[in-house]
């Protein structure tokens, strides 16, 4: 018997506008004209799983359907690069360690604040979260009365899944050396688990960053990563996303975006800071500074 399942949908180019046009709005991603077949095949698998026999179909399930929200979850599953490993761009992270964290330390020794509190945009199946988490440990700068914690936040529920997991397989270690896979992680089935002195730190929110309602009730950061996600979404909608950045960081709040991605035609709100190899963003101490 025919099953509309296995029918191979073709994506017109007004069914492409349409969708290109939604994905745009509700999760900043683009996709150019050069990448109809690219949406395409992302999507395929989403018809095929609600028996809709079109993308227009696709796009009216997604704006009217009864399940809709749900949907928009899986979606954006399929639509986003989850790619990410331990100890991503290294040099940066040595930015982090020596400047950012010391900074923080620093400041905050000369009163009484002693909580830090770090988020990871856009952190996939958690791998850039656990890198701050050890980064924060190695550093032996914020221990004792010290409260420290680290969000992860991602629009894809099943990376989540993993992240909070914490169990992860060869290509996540690629970046990371023998004695901190060792001293962090500990064997479990094929796997190695993230001990629970990291484990301790973190906590993952499933949001999109461009909902003022995903950074409620989470508090002011001291730093932000946002890394290799940006680089996926229009000017428009970067934009919106440093706004809520802005808001979520604490006076002299460090943002830190991946090596491709900058803040140079988006705004001047943040100052930039130049290492060698690497560079961060901070928000001035005081507005109008
Ligand atoms: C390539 S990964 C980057 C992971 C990590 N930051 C790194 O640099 O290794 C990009 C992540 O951004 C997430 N993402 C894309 N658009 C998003 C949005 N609007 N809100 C929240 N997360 C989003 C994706 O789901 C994906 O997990």
């Amino acid at each position: 018997m025919f099953h509309p399942s296995d029918h191979d949908a073709e994506l017109s180019e007004e069914e492409f506008r349409l969708l290109r046009d939604f994905i745009h709005e509700k999760f900043g991603l683009y996709f150019d004209d050069g990448q109809r077949g690219t949406l395409r095949a992302r999507l395929t698998a989403r018809l095929s799983a609600l028996d809709l026999m079109s993308f227009e179909d696709y796009y009216h399930y997604l704006r009217f359907g009864p399940q809709r929200t749900e949907e928009l979850s899986r979606m954006a599953s399929h639509l986003t690069n989850n790619e990410t490993y331990f100890f991503r761009e290294q040099p940066q992270l040595q930015v982090f360690s020596e400047h950012v964290l010391r900074g923080i330390k620093e400041k905050k020794a000369r009163g009484s604040d002693r909580v830090l509190r770090l988020l990871s945009a856009g952190c996939s199946t958690g791998e850039e979260v656990h890198t701050l988490a050890m980064l924060v440990y190695d550093s032996g700068q914020f221990f004792w009365n010290w409260d420290v914690e680290i969000v992860g936040v991602d629009v894809d529920e099943a990376a989540l899944e993993k992240a909070r997991k914490g169990v992860y397989y060869h290509n996540s270690f690629r970046g990371l050396s023998p004695a901190l896979k060792e001293r962090h992680f500990a064997r479990e089935g094929n796997g190695e688990k993230v001990k629970d002195a990291l484990r301790r730190m973190i906590r993952f929110r499933t949001g999109n960053l461009l909902e003022a309602s995903t950074y409620e009730g989470l508090g002011a950061f001291d730093a932000i990563l946002c890394r290799n996600v940006l680089i996926y979404f229009s000017d428009v909608m970067i934009r919106r996303v440093v706004e809520h950045f802005h808001r979520a960081l604490v006076p002299g709040g460090f943002l830190l975006l991946g090596h491709a991605e900058s803040l140079s035609r988006i705004t001047d709100a943040f100052t930039p800071i130049r290492f060698p190899g690497a560079m961060i963003y901070q928000k001035p101490e005081r507005e109008g500074a």
